[in-house]
């Protein structure tokens, strides 16, 4: 046995999905109508996603089979392997044993079609045509692309302008994958023409495309809206990573003492660590951290309350770690990471102290993310770089343990942030504290 490279045979993808609303400790507080206040019904959510996913979303079986038609795509990049990082442990010269789930295989390069298959394929089953999105650094919109491509749907993105401009090729793969790609804010739809018309060089950022996209599924009976992180849904369909994960590392006769994972809307670190919540919740010591970026530090320095999921009011409230909905983070280059808000699962979870959280800045992260290619040789996502950083910090504490770290996506997309970085021209955002509070008076009062 490989106890270096963990791989898993095909028939060990996971013929389930694991929801730990079963499992949590509180009940998850429910979403609202913003209107009414009163918390939503599946009829709410029905003008903008199909039954079987609003039916998952509020969902407490703790099991959810995965349809064939989703293993069978599944098995082009799944089962993904868990690497042991032992060139990296030399480097630190740290006894800590270093692993990391590789979910950079996928077609699009990230965990992000793990989803996003679930969703084309549940969508193309009710008659779904078209499928409107929002992505930040385009991993969720190449995912969506192909996904749409498999099940035979179309796609439009709307995708933050300051990516847009950062990263021009993952827009190409999306219409490879024969999306329609719109910088956003675009003039295409209302909440996008109200944010031009008040900043017209506006960087857009996910809250604002994520209007923009609602908007477009909701004005269109044969469209529907697709989230790429955050409900409750995708993070369901992440749990493949924790749950191949546990196996691997039983196989090996290891367990995690530390659980790492970048966090943006939540999907990936939550992908990784729920099936191990479990664990934590009967007793199991595990420390289990969420890394997000100084510039957009939802759960170290935003509040728990309800809020909107996108900056024109469009979506339910939901009870989440926030910054604001009006909040719009600096341009850093884990555009991945430039979201307001947190998966209202993580939120409670942090919130009930099962998990944890930091914060780093993106020179340090970028610097990490390069001893990493220098001595794994893989090039990480910026996103995944955080979870790296993370990473190191707890190796260098040179203790007899084991660290697992999720490795959301690659790199090949972001040269042009290495580039900055290697050219010293990569700026380290200050916590924007004075427009987090301005934009933290903007949510809603419950
Ligand atoms: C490679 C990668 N990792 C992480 C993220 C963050 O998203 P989430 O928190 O939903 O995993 C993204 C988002 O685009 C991403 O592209």
């Amino acid at each position: 046995m490989d106890k270096e490279y963990i791989t898993l045979p095909k028939k060990d993808i996971p013929q389930r999905w694991y929801n730990v609303l079963a499992d949590l400790p509180v009940p998850l507080p429910p979403p609202l109508n913003p209107g009414t206040g009163k918390p939503l019904g599946p009829q709410d959510l029905a003008p903008i996603f199909p039954m079987s996913l609003i039916q998952q979303e509020m969902s407490q079986e703790k099991w959810i089979d995965i349809p064939n038609e989703i293993l069978d795509v599944y098995k082009i990049w799944r089962p993904a392997p868990l690497h042991r990082a032992t060139r990296l442990e030399k480097a630190l010269k740290t006894k800590t044993r270093i692993y990391y789930k590789n979910e950079s295989l996928s077609p699009a390069g990230s965990h992000k079609p793990n989803t996003a298959v679930a969703q084309a394929y549940y969508n193309k089953k009710e008659g779904v045509k078209r499928i409107c999105t929002e992505t930040g650094a385009g991993q969720w919109g190449s995912a969506i692309s192909f996904a749409c491509k498999v099940f035979g749907l179309k796609c439009t993105v709307y995708m933050v302008r300051v990516s847009y401009e950062q990263k021009p090729y993952r827009k190409s793969l999306m219409r490879v994958w024969g999306a329609d790609v719109y910088a956003s804010p675009t003039n295409l739809t209302k909440s996008g023409k109200a944010i031009l018309a008040q900043d017209p060089n506006s960087p857009g950022s996910l809250g604002m495309a994520i209007s923009e996209a609602v908007e477009d599924a909701a004005m269109h009976d044969d469209a529907k809206y697709a989230l790429g992180s955050v409900l409750n849904h995708v993070l369901l369909h992440q749990t493949v990573i924790g749950l191949e994960t546990k196996k691997q590392l039983e196989m090996i006769g290891e367990a995690p003492d530390v659980l790492i994972g970048c966090v943006g809307g939540g999907s990936n670190f939550a992908g990784l660590c729920l099936p191990f919540i479990q664990d934590k919740i009967k007793g199991k010591k595990i420390k289990i951290i969420a890394v997000e970026p100084t510039a957009c530090p939802t759960i170290t320095k935003g509040l728990y309350e309800y809020d909107f999921g996108d900056t024109a009011e469009l979506t339910p409230l939901v009870k989440m770690y926030t910054l604001g909905h009006s909040f719009v983070p600096p341009g850093i280059h884990a555009g991945g990471l430039r979201y307001h808000g947190m998966a209202p699962i993580v939120s409670l979870l942090a919130k009930q102290g099962l998990i944890e959280a930091k914060a780093y800045a993106q020179n340090p992260v970028f610097e990490a993310g390069i001893l990493f290619a220098e001595t794994e040789g893989l090039l990480p996502a910026p996103e995944a770089s955080h979870a790296i950083k993370c990473a190191i910090d707890e190796a260098k504490k040179n203790e007899d343990k084991c660290v697992v770290f999720n490795y959301s996506g690659h790199g090949f997309f972001d040269l042009s942030a290495y580039d900055a970085y290697l050219d010293n021209k990569l700026e380290d955002y200050e916590y924007p504290e004075e427009k987090i509070k301005e934009a933290l008076k903007n949510t809603p009062k419950i």
